[in-house]
């Protein structure tokens, strides 16, 4: 007997997944009956892309801004706990060779510069083109917190070098993290200062960005750079690449400047690309986060920082559930 698409049965990955319908929560193979091939407008393929979509449940977030100290490593950090806390599987991953991550993160022992298995052996080997390494992928993870990271170091430079006589040199990140999106639900790239090839590589492997932000004339002046190259990476490289927002960190209210700054942004995005509503305020217990190894969700629980963090959270989960893939009642009653 043949299913509706005109496939056998057991050629559709039978796997007895639970979907919420109008009906209500079923069983998409058991218990349902199908409408006919004919009256659906869906075909196979459509089918089995959703099937997929849903399956890679996984949003790799790159947090860019070719601008040095505007808190991009302090929100990879935060925003990764927090959406831990929040009860997501996430994977922070150190894609700069200051390895500003691995260093705020303390890792048991650990000394970031001498960890045999980092991102850029990772890398070294995807650029070798033999099958997937697992072990080695598993060795590089550490745990931190409520998430996962691999750690980098000094050595990355040399991958970025190296990159530049690589096959598909953009994408060597992206095929290194592909089966890690089956673990995890959100994995965020802390970029490094600088739009050259690791940050090219971040993303491309990457869902979305978000781009932390100082209100200061610079830093605000330097978005025009990463958005046209944003741009340009989305035209030709990775069509699905979206701007999460620009986040405003390290804002002080107090300050005439500040405001200013941050509400001109604010009018020149307009509608076309998310100013977030949150804004982390600058703190003293944050610049401490680092040295303590923390997260500000340990080292001040209560102060505003984390409250900000926990409130970015919430915002990014209302993206991704805007964003997410609906299971269609298509073919089923
Ligand atoms: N909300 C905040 N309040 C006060 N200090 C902060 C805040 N966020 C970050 N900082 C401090 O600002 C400095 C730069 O932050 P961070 O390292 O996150 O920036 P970055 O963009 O990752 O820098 P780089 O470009 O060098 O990678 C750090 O010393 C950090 O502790
Ligand atoms: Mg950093």
């Amino acid at each position: 007997m043949r299913e509706p698409y005109g496939f056998p049965i057991e050629n559709i990955k039978p796997k007895a997944k639970v979907f919420s319908t109008p009906q209500g929560v079923q069983s998409k193979y058991c218990g349902i009956t199908y409408r006919e091939a004919n009256s659906s407008k869906h075909t196979a393929n459509s089918y089995l892309k959703e099937e997929k979509a849903l399956e890679d449940k996984c949003k790799v977030i790159a947090i860019a801004n070719q601008k040095g100290g505007v808190g991009k490593t302090t929100t990879a950090v935060n925003l990764g706990v927090a959406l831990g806390i929040s009860g997501k599987k996430v994977l922070l991953i150190d894609a700069d060779p200051q390895g500003s991550l691995t260093k705020s993160c303390k890792i048991d022992n650990a000394d970031a510069d001498k960890l045999e298995v980092t991102l850029s052996e990772l890398m070294a080997y995807e650029m070798t083109g033999e099958d997937k390494d697992y072990i080695l992928i598993n060795n590089s993870i550490k745990q931190f917190e409520t998430v996962d990271l691999i750690p980098s170091n000094i050595s990355l430079s040399g991958t970025e070098t190296a990159l530049f006589n690589c096959m598909s040199r953009e994408s060597v990140l992206k095929r290194t993290i592909e089966p890690l999106r089956q673990k995890y639900d959100v994995i965020l790239i802390d970029c490094m200062p600088s739009l050259g090839m690791m940050t090219i590589n971040a993303l491309v492997a990457a869902d979305s960005v978000i781009i932390p932000c100082e209100p200061s004339f610079l830093s605000v002046k330097g978005l025009d750079l990463l958005l046209h190259s944003i741009a340009k990476i989305k035209r030709q490289i990775n069509p699905g690449l979206k701007i999460d927002g620009v986040l405003m960190t390290m804002v002080d209210s107090r300050t005439v400047n500040a405001r200013e700054i941050t509400s001109a942004l604010r009018d020149a995005m307009g509608n076309s690309i998310n100013v977030f509503n949150i804004e982390i305020p600058r703190s003293v217990r944050a610049t401490e986060c680092p040295n303590a190894g923390e997260s500000i969700f340990v080292h001040d629980p209560g102060g505003k920082v984390a409250e900000a963090y926990a409130l970015l959270t919430k915002e990014v989960n209302g993206l991704e559930r805007k964003a997410q893939v609906r299971p269609r009642s298509f073919g089923v009653r």
